[in-house]
């Protein structure tokens, strides 16, 4: 697609706001599809939703609402569009399905998946519910909607011990990530009946990795995912959801930050933070990496790529996910 002097008058607002993040002769490729989307998403009234793990020039140049998980749910709850583009992981499209089922739900890319989805199955929790009779089951949002169908109520990392507190049981199971539950644990005294989830991105941080970055950074604050391993939260000074993360850069204006998480997040908050200097440890989330701005253009112009699920799994999965809503309010 060509770089028109029409499109570079129409996007240099977003490029103004953006350069920092993505180089003058990358900008040229980018312009014309963000210029179509925005285009195109208005006619057909779309509303584009991004995950905090998108590249810069989806999360600043298309995305309508950028954020966590959980916000990512109710945002879908919500929205008066027709038609929803997903920037992020199938879950979260099967979420905005859930939350939304008379609207369309698109992702850009079907194939793209999370380790920790793809760890367990609707079978596995049934077995687990026969082993454990009368143990509610609270999910993570990454799961699919097979899996959500056979659960009591769904969490995200914003809201996990809340949610297993609020059930007022000695034993909870909590699926699929086997480190968040172990989180969990530590900030409760429910009994956790866990999984050998892990996330493929987070499980790769140690705390080796943390204490050589802080004897270089001595005055540098570590924040921390907690879908790391147990070791790479406690050498760090925040545990907390991506926004929570956001949240914590954005209020205490640290001099030097090391987000421990995929590393987009910092490019895409470097943005609205420019006195806080960012140390990147480079952790790419394959899945998040396959949403590009050709593959959104294309499934916004040909409305291809649509979740569909059946009629019974919907009603079944929408309810851990509806409690999970209802809690947290
Ligand atoms: P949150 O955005 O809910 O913190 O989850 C992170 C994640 O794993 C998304 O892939
Ligand atoms: Fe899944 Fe981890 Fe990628 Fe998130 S970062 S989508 S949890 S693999």
């Amino acid at each position: 697609m060509e770089f028109t002097a029409e499109i570079k008058k129409a996007t240099d607002p977003i490029y103004n706001k953006i350069s920092k993040a993505i180089p003058d002769i990358e900008w040229t490729f980018h312009a014309p599809y963000i210029y179509e989307i925005n285009k195109l998403k208005k006619e057909k009234n779309a509303v584009i939703l991004a995950h905090n793990y998108q590249t810069p020039e989806i999360y600043h140049g298309i995305s309508d609402f950028s954020a966590d998980s959980l916000a990512l749910a109710i945002e879908a709850s919500k929205t008066k569009a027709d038609i929803i583009i997903m920037c992020g992981v199938h879950f979260m499209a099967e979420t905005a399905k859930l939350m939304n089922p008379k609207k369309k739900v698109l992702l850009p890319d079907m194939k793209a998946g999370c380790s920790l989805s793809s760890s367990i199955t609707g079978d596995d929790v049934r077995m687990l519910k026969r082993k454990n009779p009368g143990v509610p089951v609270v999910s993570y949002v990454n799961t699919s909607a097979d899996v959500k169908a056979e659960t009591d109520v769904c969490c995200t990392s914003a809201n996990a011990v809340k949610i297993v507190n609020s059930l007022g049981t000695k034993k909870v199971i909590f699926l699929p990530d086997d480190y968040l539950a172990k989180y969990v644990a530590s900030q409760t005294n429910v009994e956790i009946i866990s999984w050998k989830g892990t996330c493929e991105v987070h499980e790769q941080f140690t705390d080796t990795e943390i204490n050589e970055i802080r004897k270089n950074n001595p005055d540098i604050k570590v924040i921390a995912h907690p879908e790391c391993p147990p070791d790479v939260i406690n050498a760090s000074d925040f545990a907390g959801s991506t926004s929570g993360m956001i949240k914590y850069v954005k209020e205490n204006q640290p001099k030097k930050v090391m987000m421990v998480t995929e590393c987009s997040m910092s490019d895409n908050i470097q943005i609205d933070n420019p006195n806080v200097e960012f140390i990147r440890p480079c952790n790419l989330c394959p899945h998040m990496k396959r949403i590009t701005l050709p593959k959104i253009l294309d499934c916004l112009k040909n409305e291809t790529n649509e979740i569909v699920m059946s009629e019974d799994i919907i009603r079944k999965a929408r309810k851990s996910v509806e409690k999970m809503a209802e809690i947290g309010r």
